[in-house]
């Protein structure tokens, strides 16, 4: 088989395909968080790092105002076409979650898959916090789901499925590569295999996470100082069964409310 080196963010199509059998369960998911945590009606959304918008698209379809930004001009392209196909404005735009300002604030913001890990150093995790604040109205709230990574054994360090949509057929893995607890790096691999009828070949890539454990986020929470956090879940999202995060835990969806100014002063 043909091997390309390349990351599948650049292939929005395949991405799309291989996430999208979760988006249901986030999206009722996130809804229940919505009605639960925020201190305000939730209509307009915010995503940062939204890719191809599968999440977007789902919230537009159900009536909310959706926006997102995303660093792969492939997948806000993608990510447009798909709204606009379906009656919607292009309201993703190319950007850095770590540097970006909304012109109206939304209420309420959301990132899944560990996305918020590619932010590569404590400043831009805190740029993207406060970017965050900022971009959303008093009483909101912001869905985070990230991997920790917990004091002892990891259990999820290999991760593999499949995927079909007509002729297509993706096959994917995921590993880790090293994990680095001192420079609080992460290197992952990532293939994945494409089947079609006329061609078959693997994209081959890699990512570099940065590494949090329970401790160290909540640090860099402390620091930030404009949210506190409300509940955790963890990736089974189911609403009903929040979890307690210590230093064993994996995967966690903090759901951080927006401090009132007159809480952040005191
Ligand atoms: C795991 S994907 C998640 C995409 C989407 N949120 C989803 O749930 O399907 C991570 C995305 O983050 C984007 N990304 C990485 N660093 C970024 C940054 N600094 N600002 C905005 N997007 C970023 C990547 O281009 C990629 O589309």
């Amino acid at each position: 088989m043909d091997v390309l080196r390349a990351s599948v963010y650049d292939y929005p199509k395949y991405y799309d395909l291989l996430y999208s059998p979760d988006s249901k369960a986030e999206f009722d998911f996130l809804r229940a968080c919505f009605a639960r945590h925020a201190k305000r009606p939730v209509w307009r959304l915010f995503e940062p790092g939204c890719g191809t918008g599968r999440l977007m698209a789902k919230f537009a379809a159900a009536g909310y105002q959706v926006a997102g930004n995303d660093l792969s001009a492939k997948a806000v392209e993608y990510c447009n076409a798909r709204l606009v196909r379906r009656g919607f404005g292009p309201t993703a735009s190319l950007g850095d979650m770590a540097d970006f300002r909304l012109p109206r604030k939304a209420d309420a913001a959301f990132n899944t898959l560990s996305t918020f890990r590619h932010l590569d150093s404590e400043a831009k995790a805190q740029d993207h916090l406060h970017c965050m604040a900022d971009a959303l109205a008093e009483g909101g709230i912001y869905v985070l789901g990230l991997h920790l990574t917990p004091r002892g054994e990891r259990t999820c360090d290999d991760e593999a499925w499949t995927a079909r949509r007509g002729h297509l057929g993706l096959a994917v893995r995921m590993w880790s590569i090293r994990l680095d607890r001192r420079r609080r790096r992460q290197r992952i691999g990532m293939t994945v295999s494409v089947y079609t009828p006329l061609r078959q070949f693997c994209l081959a890539g890699e990512l570099m996470l940065r590494t949090y454990t329970a401790a160290q986020f909540d640090r860099l929470l402390a620091r930030v100082g404009r949210f506190e956090v409300v509940q955790t879940y963890d990736f089974a999202y189911d609403p009903n069964r929040p979890i307690r995060v210590d230093s064993e835990t994996e995967d966690v969806v903090y759901v951080l409310r927006k401090r009132r100014r007159r809480e952040k002063m005191g």
